[in-house]
């Protein structure tokens, strides 16, 4: 059996926070530790996921090329997760040449199996920007659940993915236009081709978690239909047809597939370029993606379907472990807030490893979770110091003190057996915990091994029967020692390197794996020098952080308002001619929702327009209303009628509104 562990590739448009270790990286990271102390044969793969328009929306802000972008971020993020212990075999990015070669391969195989096909689509375009605007270059209003702020395929609020066209009151997010919609071709993955295939593959799926594998079914039980999986973009990977111009694939289309190109990577940094084969293509391997729950569809869905959709036979993803989200003091991370801990900024302050722990503790498994500076502090405070590192702490000072520092096997009497035996049945519940990715309940487990020989070593009060029998007393720290041994294999994946240091300071060199957590110590135990495993977290040092938190997202604006055009002279504003017209008829323009057709009176003649103001008034609540309108705007066919003329409308709560004059007016006169 052999393990390709991954982790979401993050992208590199932002830096790490805590909630990105807490859901797909940290769970994934002790799995694949506890893996290695089982001996298993295990890669952890991952990489930054380097396209996508929120990439070079950024490179365009600041002026710079994505490439600049990505670099700065992939490296931040790499050192992120050095800070917090996250270990892969390989962290490769999107970007790379053999990426995208890669990828159109995938591409490719699935076209010429007419699995992918084109169509003619609806995309908003923006008139001032001259472009198309796909995914986050355009935002509105949730389709779904009516939301602000979502995105053009998908919404943050209620997860759902919707048809671009069906975003209400789309906005350009480069210019603040309202856009139009124009026709391009896009390439489509057929799902619909798939949908046995994937029955039965999720049908052995019955140990997967319940948030997944409900998600999955009702995903199946609605159909599956084709996806867009090509943008109208030039930062991507082209889309390998003759007819593609300025086309790429779709961001979700080509992260997934960095899997395999990174593990590609990494064969060829062992020198055994041939060597990813062995676990891709090996019906051996059991192949398992840690998510956050946002990634379930494309993860537990698309890429098993392209994977199915291949010429050679790559495994299947055994299972998908998703987390749920992880919150900061009550709220919802917000990146644009900046209400976020910041992984790199964090580690400077504290032990990485104590943000291991508390994220463990914490993990947001089966809902969301919390994370709270007064909760961290006390986790680390009691479970840290006051029970594992007391434990190591008067263990150790005791047999420096009485022993010299060393402590020889004995016999054990009941009492001591019974002590083991249960640490031993502990260690069971450990590694059934550790297979089911149950970080949160291990940490539990752990800490009651530490508890277990606290209350032991206070009941044989080795303090006072040091004074009559001190054999006593060397089989009482024994146990112990068997104690602090079984934790640091135990506790490694969470706590490595406190752990490691733990072994360090017993002189633990021999066997290292799993299986030399049971039973007892054969050797004696000859302490190195004592120093304390953990350090007490202190209030104020805590109280500095909230507020520092608390600063820095007050000083992040909380709406992001469109960039101010450049000024204009009075002339230019004088060309245009904007007249109060009253609205004679209106109705909606047929196989539309956002359009009406509208006849208004400006006075002097009679005209015609259409308006994208459909969503936010019906026909006849406008008839009759007096509106500002733009009446020199040259005419335009609009779904085959003659527009001529533009009203004026603005955003309000995340609906456009038509801008009423005060107190009416009549028909025709000029606004200025
Ligand atoms: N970048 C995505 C996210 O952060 C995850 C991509 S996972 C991959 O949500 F499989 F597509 F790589
Ligand atoms: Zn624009």
């Amino acid at each position: 059996m052999r393990y390709i562990v991954t982790s979401a590739l993050p992208y590199a448009n932002g830096k790490l926070h805590v909630g990105h270790v807490a859901g797909a990286y940290l769970p994934a990271d002790i799995f694949v530790r506890y893996l290695r102390l089982k001996g298993e044969d295990v890669i952890y793969i991952c990489g930054t996921d380097e396209h996508g328009t929120p990439i070079s929306i950024s490179a365009d802000k600041e002026g710079v090329t994505p490439h600049e972008v990505v670099k700065r971020y992939h490296d931040s993020i790499k050192e992120a997760f050095d800070g917090v212990g996250i270990e892969f075999d390989n962290f490769s990015g999107t970007a790379r040449p053999p990426h995208h070669k890669l990828s159109q391969e995938f591409f490719t195989q699935l076209y010429n199996k007419e699995h992918i096909q084109s169509k003619v689509t609806l995309q908003f375009y923006c008139e001032h920007d001259k472009r198309y605007l796909p995914d986050r270059y355009v935002e509105g209003t949730c389709p779904k659940c009516g939301a602000g702020g979502a995105r053009g395929d998908q919404c943050d609020k209620c997860g759902q993915i919707y048809d671009t066209t069906t975003l209400k009151e789309p906005v350009c997010k480069i210019c603040g236009n309202t856009p139009i919609i124009r026709e391009t071709k896009h390439w489509f993955l057929h799902l619909d081709s798939f949908c046995d295939r994937l029955k039965v593959w999720l049908s052995g799926k019955d140990y997967w978690k319940e948030n997944v594998l409900n998600f999955m079914m009702g995903l199946l039980e609605q159909g599956l239909i084709e996806r867009s999986i090509t943008r109208d973009l030039s930062w991507g990977v082209p889309v390998p047809l003759p007819d593609a111009d300025g086309k790429v694939l779709y961001v979700w289309f080509d992260a997934p597939i960095g899997y395999i190109s990174s593990t590609v990577e990494w064969a060829e940094a062992q020198g055994k370029p041939e060597m990813w084969k062995d676990y891709w293509l090996s019906p051996d391997t059991q192949l398992i993606h840690f998510i956050g729950k946002d990634n379930i569809i494309f993860h537990a869905l698309i890429w098993p379907a392209m994977l199915m959709g291949q010429d050679v036979c790559y495994c299947l993803p055994h299972d998908i472990p998703a987390n749920e989200f992880m919150n900061l003091e009550g709220e919802k991370i917000s990146t644009s807030k900046n209400w976020a801990i910041w992984v790199d900024e964090f580690v400077k302050e504290f032990d990485g490893e104590y943000l291991r722990w508390y994220l463990a503790v914490n993990a947001p498994e089966k809902q969301d979770s919390d994370f709270s500076f007064k909760d961290f502090q006390l986790k680390v405070n009691t479970d840290l110091n006051n029970t594992l590192g007391n434990l190591a702490n008067r263990v150790c000072a005791f047999t420096v003190k009485n022993f010299d520092g060393k402590i020889s096997p004995c016999e054990f009497d009941a009492e001591s057996q019974a002590v083991i035996s249960e640490a031993d049945a502990l260690l069971s519940e450990i590694e059934a915990g550790y297979k089911d990715y149950q970080v949160k309940k291990n940490t539990k487990l752990v800490m009651d091994i530490a508890r277990l020989g606290n209350k032991y070593f206070d009941e044989r009060k080795p303090w006072s029967v040091i004074k009559e029998d001190k054999a006593k007393v060397n089989e009482t720290l024994s146990v112990c020692m068997n104690l602090l041994a079984k934790l640091s294999i135990a506790m490694y994946p969470i706590l490595p390197k406190h752990m490691l240091r733990l072994r360090e300071m017993m002189n633990l060199s021999s066997g290292f794996a799993f299986a030399d957590a049971y039973g007892t110590l054969q050797s004696e135990v000859q302490l190195g020098e004592i120093r304390p495993l953990f350090r007490k977290l202190e209030d104020e040092e805590i109280a500095k952080q909230l507020e520092l938190l608390k600063a820095s997202s007050k000083a992040a604006p909380a709406v992001e308002y469109a960039p101010i055009k450049e000024s204009i002279s009075y002339d230019d504003f004088a060309k245009m001619d904007i007249r109060l017209a009253k609205v004679l008829e209106a109705e909606i323009v047929p196989k539309t929702d956002k359009l009406l057709k509208l006849k208004v009176d400006i006075g002097s003649e009679q005209r015609e327009l259409v308006a994208g103001i459909a969503q936010s008034y019906k026909p006849e609540e406008l008839v009759g209303k007096t509106v500002t309108m733009l009446v020199n705007l040259e005419p335009r066919k609009i779904r085959g009628i003659n527009s001529q003329g533009m009203i004026l409308a603005a955003h309000s709560d995340g609906k456009i509104k038509a801008i009423l004059p005060d107190g009416g007016g009549s028909a025709g006169s000029v606004v200025q």
